[in-house]
């Protein structure tokens, strides 16, 4: 689908790669765009619609399903990631939070937004997900477990909404400069090239987009004879302590 005069809502709007997407989706041409936020006293981006929008809950998506009806691409973007063993007590909660967000977040809005998608002609869903949908690290094992999960609920959406003729499109990619990754000393993409690469795909009418060379280097490791998930993926977090400056949840 095209971004020129479409009606977009982006969650997790207010910074990192939502914030690119937000101002991309202006840049070429969206009719609108509802930058979907936690807190949105937070969205200081001129030209978008500042929305309430905690995807983990029901009342908010409830609401914005109801203010939004003129939507045509949602991007999912709004998601978490703490790093942690889950071999502790907390390990289990661990999971279960990044699920809640992650997983059912992505499930919660596409429930709300396939219907108006479908009777505004189809439409996308553009899904944020990670390299961490096909690799676990270890260092953020219970992040890669919700990305796998969104990752097959992507493609299961998929095939449930064809015959409305919505596109649903994942976005893999590795390391993004944003908060998120704030305490890794690797090599990053910007999010501006992740968020435009994933609107020529969305344009292009394709269903995956591999955003960056790490992306499309992982995807390659798959069907190799040893493939890349069971190698040793930890180089990148020696001498890490936590994914971003702000310590673990867990
Ligand atoms: N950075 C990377 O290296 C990288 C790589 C691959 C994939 N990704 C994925 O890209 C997406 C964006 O990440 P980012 O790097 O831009 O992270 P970020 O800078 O930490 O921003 C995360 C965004 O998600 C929002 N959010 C968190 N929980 C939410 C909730 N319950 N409801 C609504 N919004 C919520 C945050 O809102 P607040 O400001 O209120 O916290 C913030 O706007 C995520 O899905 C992430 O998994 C990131």
């Amino acid at each position: 689908m095209l971004l020129k005069d479409a009606v977009v809502l982006v969650t997790g709007a207010n910074r990192g790669i939502g914030l690119a997407f937000a101002e991309i989706a202006l840049a070429r041409g969206a009719r609108k765009v509802y930058a979907g936020a936690r807190d949105p006293s937070k969205m200081t981006l001129a030209g978008v619609v500042p929305l309430r929008l905690d995807v983990t809950s029901a009342a908010d998506v409830a609401q914005a399903a109801t203010a939004c009806k003129d939507v045509t691409l949602v991007v999912n973007n709004a998601g978490v990631a703490w790093s942690g063993s889950v071999l502790v007590p907390e390990g289990a909660q661990a999971v279960r939070d990044h699920l809640e967000i992650n997983l059912f977040g992505i499930l919660r809005i596409s429930q709300s937004f396939a219907p108006i998608l479908g009777a505004n002609g189809g439409g996308a869903f553009l899904n944020v997900l990670s390299v961490a949908s096909w690799i676990n690290s270890g260092f953020l094992n219970a992040y890669a477990v919700s990305k796998s999960a969104a990752w097959s609920l992507t493609n299961g959406l998929r095939n449930e909404l064809r015959a409305q003729g919505t596109q649903v499109l994942a976005l893999h990619m590795g390391f993004v400069d944003t908060d998120m990754t704030s305490g890794l000393d690797v090599p990053k993409a910007s999010p501006q090239s992740i968020a435009s690469a994933a609107f020529d795909a969305l344009e292009a009418g394709e269903s995956e987009v591999l955003a960056d060379e790490r992306a499309r280097e992982i995807k390659r490791g798959l069907t190799t004879e040893i493939p890349v998930y069971v190698k040793d993926q930890m180089a990148a977090y020696r001498g890490a302590t936590s994914l971003s400056d702000t310590p673990s949840k867990h």
